[in-house]
């Protein structure tokens, strides 16, 4: 695993957007995963800068995003689908039939998680996998005791998850209980890994994740195992790193 540290969030942001760059420039019709949340934001702005100034060029790139809050339709403003088109697909000259995200308004779980994981099968799979890291461990909405087995599926929300993103709804009774997610079958079976940490919030949790052991109560430990990963963390979140 290879570690860089950031001394904050816009300086981690530029440089996990600087890996990602490195992956469209040297192969232009890659399979982007991408991520939602507060972690990938500055990631985003930055591609758009450079898309802006001439040096990013997204005409043959595909993406597929890790989840989807189920229920919640295109236009909803906490969709995950509206997020990416607002700080990313937007922006840039993506072909937007080349961007995938879960369906939240397919009723059957069953049918939306098998043509999610057949669709990303059907791409190559994903050649890098931009990853934040949830207060719990959790990466993508695998929550903890997932099966490290799992492909796509539709999961229950925890509590904690839910407190953590009521911050985007009016209440947390409007947070969604459900989501779809690739699982962390589907996460590990990425070419590359990418994961973006910020604040002292995480630094724990961060720790945990790379120094503890590899089990299923900290899901993102998982990608101890994983042979390519990348981890961009600003010094306050990689505060608590045994060194
Ligand atoms: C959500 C998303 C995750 C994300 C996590 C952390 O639950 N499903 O993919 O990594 O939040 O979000 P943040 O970056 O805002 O801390």
């Amino acid at each position: 695993m290879r570690i860089y540290e950031a001394k904050d969030y816009q300086e981690m942001s530029r440089k996990a957007a600087n890996i990602l760059s490195a992956q469209i420039i040297l192969k232009p019709d890659c399979v982007l995963g991408l991520a939602t949340g507060s972690s990938p934001i500055g990631t985003y702005d930055q591609l758009v800068e450079w898309y802006d100034k001439g040096d990013l060029d997204f005409s043959e790139v595909r993406t597929v995003n890790l989840d989807e809050y189920k229920g919640l339709d295109r236009e909803n403003d906490q969709s995950y689908y509206y997020f990416m088109h607002k700080h990313l697909f937007d922006r840039v000259n993506i072909i937007p039939e080349n961007t995938y995200v879960p369906d939240g308004t397919e009723p059957d779980s069953g049918k939306e998680c098998a043509r999610y994981e057949e669709l990303i099968r059907s791409m190559g799979g994903v050649d890098i996998q931009l990853l934040g890291l949830g207060h719990n461990g959790h990466i993508g909405f695998n929550e903890p005791d997932s099966s490290f087995a799992r492909t796509t599926h539709c999961v229950d929300l925890t509590e904690s998850t839910i407190e953590a993103n009521k911050r985007f709804f009016a209440s947390a009774d409007d947070v969604p209980r459900q989501a779809y997610t690739m699982g962390i079958g589907t996460i590990m079976r990425a070419k590359k890994i990418l994961l973006i940490v910020s604040g002292e919030a995480k630094a724990e949790i961060l720790a945990r994740a790379f120094f503890g052991p590899v089990t299923p109560e900290v899901p993102a430990s998982i990608l101890q195992f994983h042979s390519d990963v990348v981890l961009v963390a600003d010094s306050a979140a990689l505060s608590k790193f045994s060194r």
